[in-house]
């Protein structure tokens, strides 16, 4: 079957890039780095090395054990300077021959490439009437060819790099090495990640610190738009035009262990249960003695602030859901109308923006084009923009007015847990200094709430022990083909979360709805024994919500569905129908979500191990969404 391109194109994630330069066995090196960038998913992998002024390279379709397998056949020479790529396909089924990386016809020149050449068709033509014969179906072919004759200009390899960088339409990290230069490496980057790594005798690139921690927690951002070479002992930072440009320089301060799984048998269990260290974490540090409400990395002014007229969260995904359940909080809390938008609806609908607007981008990766796309049409209607963001350095908070950093740690499995819980905790956090600046909470009312936050960590660890029946459901259930999700007020977001997750890594027609939209179409979809989620708020305070919510449990119970009630301990009300009660802490309506969606992950994780797939590494999905 032929996969036409606009497939392709939703399939293409960020590949995993590593390029060194140094004393040690430069392949080694590469592929431990792209080992542990394995996580971010690909179907193809490659590596090149320069030895004794000429290129070596070898690539494969699939995991990178068949590049072993056939690096173990033919072993490539001792090396100190090389590349090494893995691939999610854009342009051209994943196969050996579209694997990165790419040479020129003389071999001279080997590239490596993450994004998409948008004028690749233009330039292929352009190429192909000069008598290059390209050979692979790839957009990363033609940049190839490019520097390569660049160079054979007499262009130094990182102005040629420049050069061919000036040429380029679309999104793309491109590292290269050539075979007349065995101590370089050069790099670029336009809205694509790439950072450097700064070891003694010994410098890295690559997509993601994670390729490099083993050897160097010293790191040097790449801004948009600039190109970098590394040789051993130095690294120089350019813009496109060759301008020195500023170095900024930072830290890594996670490890490598935090890269593995520490025992569980999934990243995303133990990402989930990481999840009450990620909110007080996040919650860390944000009261100064006063006891006012802090935000550091705040480089907004208050008086910018209380000019706020409208909110509007853009997110996409899981981010986009924990924007949904912020929404209620920022209105309640602030009086601030909120809107919340999908990253990739909001700039082609002409959004009403201003320079009262407060966009609030929520992104895990930072990197997620749809959301990059849509902050900076935000930032050039005005808009001032803050970015909660779980990656230091990320493109989207680099981007940003202010940055609010989520301190989940590195979340390594595709689908989004522990972010999604500090993503609310973050939004909140920005809600109440909102409240505090524009006075429409008292300090004693956001001391109370801070005191109801900081409490979280551990109910949801109570929530965490509690688990095993909803894992044994999820194993008697593996068979079934569909599942249901239901809440109200900010249980509704929670719902279309918990479907979510079913979809994405256990592969399941799942389906989140308000409850109360129930009646208008979805019932029909009710039918004998269907497993049906539903989550209760409080009967505490919000009891309308409450007792709106148990008739709806009634309503789906009465046409066959099998529920599985969500609700908080000492809420009897929901016994009688319910054929299954997780239990949560009680704890106030706005803050549930942070407990109601924990089953809801455990349950997901559990089907997807139960129905055999991949929980780590869903298919078609990746970490990082780096195209639009
Ligand atoms: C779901 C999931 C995705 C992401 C979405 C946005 O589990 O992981 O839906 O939430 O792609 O990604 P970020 O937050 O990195 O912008």
């Amino acid at each position: 079957m032929r996969v036409g391109r606009a497939l392709w194109r939703t399939l293409c994630r960020v590949c995993g890039i590593v390029g060194y330069v140094g004393e040690q066995p430069a392949l080694d090196v590469v592929l431990e780095g792209l080992r542990r960038l394995e996580y971010r998913g690909y179907d193809s992998a490659g590596v090149a090395l320069v030895a004794d002024g000429a290129l070596a390279s070898a690539k494969a379709a699939g995991k990178l054990a068949n590049l072993e397998k056939v690096l173990s056949g033919d072993p490539m020479p001792a090396a100190t300077t090389g590349l090494g790529h893995t691939r999610w396909a854009t342009h051209g089924p994943p196969t050996d021959r579209n694997a990165h990386p790419h040479l020129d016809r003389a071999g001279q020149v080997a590239l490596i490439h993450n994004g998409i050449i948008e004028n690749f068709a233009v330039l292929r033509r352009e190429l192909e009437a000069a008598g290059v014969t390209l050979v692979s179906d790839t957009d990363t072919e033609v940049a190839a060819h490019l520097l390569a004759a660049e160079v054979a200009a007499g262009a130094e390899l990182a102005d040629a790099l420049r050069r061919v960088c000036r040429r380029l339409d679309g999104a793309f990290t491109l590292v290269a090495v050539h075979a007349g230069s065995p101590d370089r490496v050069v790099a670029a980057r336009r809205n694509s990640p790439l950072v450097v790594g700064l070891g003694d005798g010994e410098n890295f690139v690559a997509s993601d610190v994670a390729a490099f921690i083993a050897h160097t927690r010293d790191a040097l951002e790449v801004g948009d738009g600039q190109v970098v070479e590394i040789t051993p002992d130095s690294v120089t930072l350019t813009d496109f035009e060759g301008d020195p440009v500023e170095e900024k320089r930072y830290h890594v301060d996670w490890d490598i262990s935090a890269a593995q799984k520490d025992g569980y048998d999934f990243f995303m269990l133990k990402e989930i249960a990481e999840q009450p260290k990620a909110v007080a974490d996040t919650l860390l540090g944000r009261v100064d003695e006063a006891g006012n409400l802090t935000l550091d990395e705040m480089r907004l002014s208050d008086d910018e602030l209380r000019d706020i007229d409208k909110i509007i969260i853009i997110a996409a995904g899981t981010s986009y859901y924990a924007g949904l359940v912020a929404k209620y909080a920022i209105e309640h809390w602030t009086r601030i109308p909120c809107e919340v938008e999908l990253a990739s609806e909001f700039r082609y609908r002409d959004p009403i923006v201003g320079r009262r607007t407060l966009v609030v981008v929520i992104s895990q990766s930072g990197e997620t084009m749809d959301t990059l796309m849509a902050l900076r049409h935000a930032r050039e209607q005005g808009a001032r923009v803050l970015a909660i963001c779980n990656t230091n350095g990320a493109t989207i908070p680099r981007e940003s007015d202010a940055v609010l950093y989520t301190r989940a740690g590195i979340e390594v499995a595709v689908a989004s847990t522990k972010a999604f819980l500090t993503q609310i905790v973050a939004c909140y956090l920005v809600a109440l200094y909102l409240g505090q600046i524009r006075g429409t909470k008292w300090g004693d009312e956001i001391a109370a709430v801070l005191r109801d936050l900081s409490a979280m960590p551990p109910k949801i660890a109570e929530v965490l022990r509690a688990m095993d029946p909803v894992r044994e459901l999820a194993r008697s259930l593996a068979s079934t083909t569909s599942v249901l999700f239901l809440g109200r007020h900010v249980g509704y977001p929670v719902a279309l979360e918990g479907a979510l997750k079913l979809k994405e890594i256990a592969y399941m027609h799942a389906e989140g709805f308000a409850a109360g939209e129930l009646k208008h179409g979805p019932i029909a979809l009710v039918e004998q024994d269907v497993p049906v989620f539903v989550v209760v708020p409080s009967p505490r305070g919000r009891s309308v919500l409450h007792d709106k919510i148990v008739s709806n449990i009634q309503e789906v119970r009465a046409r066959g569905a099998r529920t599985i009630v969500i609700a908080e301990e000492g809420d009897e009300a929901v016994v009688p129908y319910a054929d299954h009660i997780v239990r949560v802490p009680q704890c106030p309506t706005l803050l549930q979500p942070l407990l109601a969606v924990v089953p809801l992950q455990v349950f997901a994780c559990e089907m997807a191990a139960a129905r055999g797939f991949d929980v780590d590494q869903p298919r078609n999905l990746a970490k990082s969404v780096t195209v639009e």
